[in-house]
C-alpha cells in the first residue's frame, strides 16, 4: 500500500487531506468527529482579535448552483469568520490538538493590518500548540469592507508586509492563503514568498452572485429584501484553482514553494490532480459540507489505489508531476492532429453532437438514414466539442493520426512537432525573415 503520510513544511499528517478552515472546522464537537473519521488534519475555522465576537446574518447565509440531477455543484456564502469567542476557540484548539497529536491542526487568522494585533493574536496561538497558522487574506465578503481578508489579499504589498510580522512574531510555520479575486495570481504568491511564507494555500472563495430572486428582485440568499455579493466554492470552482495553482508551481519567481490546493475537492481524483500541479496536500470544505466527514475515507483509499496502481510509494512521488506539461499556448504542437469518431454501438441517435457541430462548429457530422450520425474528417477540425456534448461518455473519442498520414482537411501529411513561434503566419516569424 502506498505511504500517504505527508510532510507539508514540516508539519505531518496521517494522509494529505485536510479540512479547510470553515465551519466543518468551526469548534471541537466537528473537529474530532472529523479526526475520527479519518482527516489528516483541520485548518481552524478562522479566529479573530479579542473582543466581542463577530456577528453573523439570522437569515440564510448560502447560495447555490446546481446539477440536472440538483447535485451542488457551486456554493455562494455570506458566512464571516467564526463568531466564537476567542479564549473558547484556543482552549478548544489546544483540547483537541493534545489528543489528536499525529493530526495537522492549523490555526486560521484573520486581524486587523497592524503589528499589534497580529502579535497579540499570535502569542495566543503558540500556547495552543497548533502546528502552523494560516494567513486568512482571501474571505471576499463582510472582513473585506473592514479593511481585512481579501482586502489584504489584493495588495502584494500588504501581503509581505503581514507575512513578515507573523514570521517575526512566531516560530509556527505560516501559510499564507490567497484569493482568487485578482488578476494575476503570482503577485500575491510572490508576495508572500518574500515575507517569508512557508507555504501558500489557494484558493479562498470567489466573489459572486449566485442568483435573482425574479419576484422580490433580490439577489439571493436575500435579507429581508436584500443581498450581497458571496463567496464563491465547490466542484464549480475547481477548473480556476487548479489554473492557479499551476500557474504558482510553474512560475520561476514561485517555483518550488510549497502549495496546499483548495478549490472544488470532493473525490480522491480532484486531489491527485491538484497535487500533479505541484501541491502538497489539499483541504477541503464543500464536499464535507454536501456529504459529511466520512468522504474522506473514500479519498484516502482512491488516492491509495491510484498511487499503488501508478507505481508509486508516497504522494511525494506524485506531486508536481503534471507540471512541467503545462506550457503556453505557443508552445503547443501544431502537427499533433486528431479526429472525433463516434461509436456507433454505444450511440444512442441522440443528435447532440449533430446538432453542436452542424450549428457552432464546422459542420462536420452527417446525420444518416436511420439517424446514423458519422464524422467527415475531411471537415473534422477536432476540436472537441461534440465529445463534450455527448451524453454518453466515451461514445465519441479523439484519435490521433499517425505521423506521415495526409489530414484530408488540409492535404498535409501529419509532421514533426512545430509550435506557433516558429509557424511561417505569425508575424514574428515574417518580420524575421
Ligand atoms: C460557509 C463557508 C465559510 C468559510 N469560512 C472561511 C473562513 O472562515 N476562513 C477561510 O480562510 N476560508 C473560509 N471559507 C473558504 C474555504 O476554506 C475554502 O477556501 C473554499 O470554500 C474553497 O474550498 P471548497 O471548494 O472545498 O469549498 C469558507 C467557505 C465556506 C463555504
Ligand atoms: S470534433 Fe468538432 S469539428 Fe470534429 S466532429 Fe466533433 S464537433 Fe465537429
Ligand atoms: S451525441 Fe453521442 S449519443 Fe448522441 S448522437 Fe452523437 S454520438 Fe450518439
Amino acid at each position: 500500500m502506498a505511504n500517504l503520510t505527508t510532510d507539508f513544511i514540516g508539519i505531518k499528517s496521517p494522509n494529505p487531506f485536510w479540512l479547510a478552515s470553515a465551519p466543518p472546522t468551526d469548534k471541537e464537537y466537528n473537529v474530532r468527529r472529523a479526526f475520527e473519521a479519518g482527516w489528516g488534519g483541520v485548518v481552524w475555522k478562522t479566529l479573530g482579535s479579542e473582543g466581542p465576537p463577530v456577528v453573523n446574518v439570522n437569515g440564510p447565509r448560502y447560495g447555490a448552483i446546481w446539477g440536472a440531477d440538483r447535485r451542488l455543484l457551486g456554493l455562494n456564502n455570506i458566512e464571516l469568520i467564526t463568531d466564537r469567542p476567542l479564549e473558547v476557540n484556543l482552549r478548544e484548539i489546544k483540547s483537541v490538538k493534545r489528543d489528536y497529536k499525529d493530526r495537522a491542526m492549523i490555526v486560521s487568522l484573520m486581524v486587523p493590518c497592524d503589528e499589534e494585533s497580529w502579535k497579540a493574536i499570535l502569542a495566543h496561538v503558540e500556547e495552543t500548540e497548533a502546528d502552523g497558522v494560516e494567513l486568512n487574506f482571501g474571505c471576499p465578503h463582510g472582513m473585506a469592507e473592514r479593511g481585512m481578508g481579501s482586502a489584504v489579499g489584493q495588495v502584494p504589498e500588504y501581503i509581505e508586509m503581514v507575512t513578515r510580522w507573523v514570521k517575526q512574531h512566531s516560530r509556527m510555520p505560516c501559510i499564507v492563503k490567497l484569493t482568487p479575486n485578482i488578476s494575476d495570481i503570482r503577485k500575491p504568491a510572490e508576495a508572500a514568498k518574500r515575507g517569508g511564507a512557508d507555504a501558500v494555500s489557494l484558493i479562498n472563495t470567489i466573489n459572486s452572485i449566485t442568483s435573482v430572486n425574479l419576484d422580490s428582485f433580490s439577489p439571493e440568499p436575500m435579507i429581508d429584501g436584500k443581498g450581497t455579493h458571496g463567496g464563491y466554492c465547490g466542484p464549480a470552482v475547481k477548473p480556476i484553482a487548479l489554473n492557479m495553482v499551476a500557474e504558482i508551481a510553474r512560475s520561476r519567481e514561485t517555483h518550488g514553494l510549497p502549495i496546499s490546493g483548495i478549490g472544488g475537492v470532493t473525490t480522491w481524483r480532484d486531489a491527485a490532480e491538484f497535487m500533479a500541479l505541484g501541491a502538497g496536500n489539499v483541504q477541503v470544505c464543500t464536499a464535507a459540507m454536501t456529504y459529511g466527514f466520512k468522504i474522506v475515507q473514500e479519498m484516502i483509499s482512491g488516492l491509495s489505489q491510484y498511487l499503488d496502481d501508478k507505481g508509486m510509494t508516497s504522494t511525494a512521488d506524485l506531486v508536481g508531476r503534471a507540471v512541467p506539461n503545462v506550457t503556453d499556448w505557443q508552445y503547443l504542437n501544431l502537427n499533433y492532429v486528431t479526429k472525433a469518431q463516434i461509436d456507433q454501438d454505444a450511440c444512442i441517435k441522440c443528435g447532440r453532437c449533430y446538432a453542436a457541430c452542424e450549428d457552432t462548429s464546422h459542420q462536420a457530422i452527417a446525420m444518416l438514414p436511420g439517424r446514423m450520425f458519422e464524422v467527415m474528417d475531411d471537415e473534422c477540425v477536432a476540436c472537441n466539442l461534440c465529445v463534450n456534448v455527448c451524453p454518453v461518455e466515451n461514445c465519441i473519442t479523439m484519435v490521433e493520426m499517425p505521423k506521415g498520414a495526409v489530414d484530408p482537411r488540409t492535404g498535409d501529411a501529419v509532421g514533426d512537432y512545430a509550435n506557433w513561434t516558429t509557424h511561417p503566419n505569425n508575424p514574428s516569424v515574417q518580420a524575421a525573415e
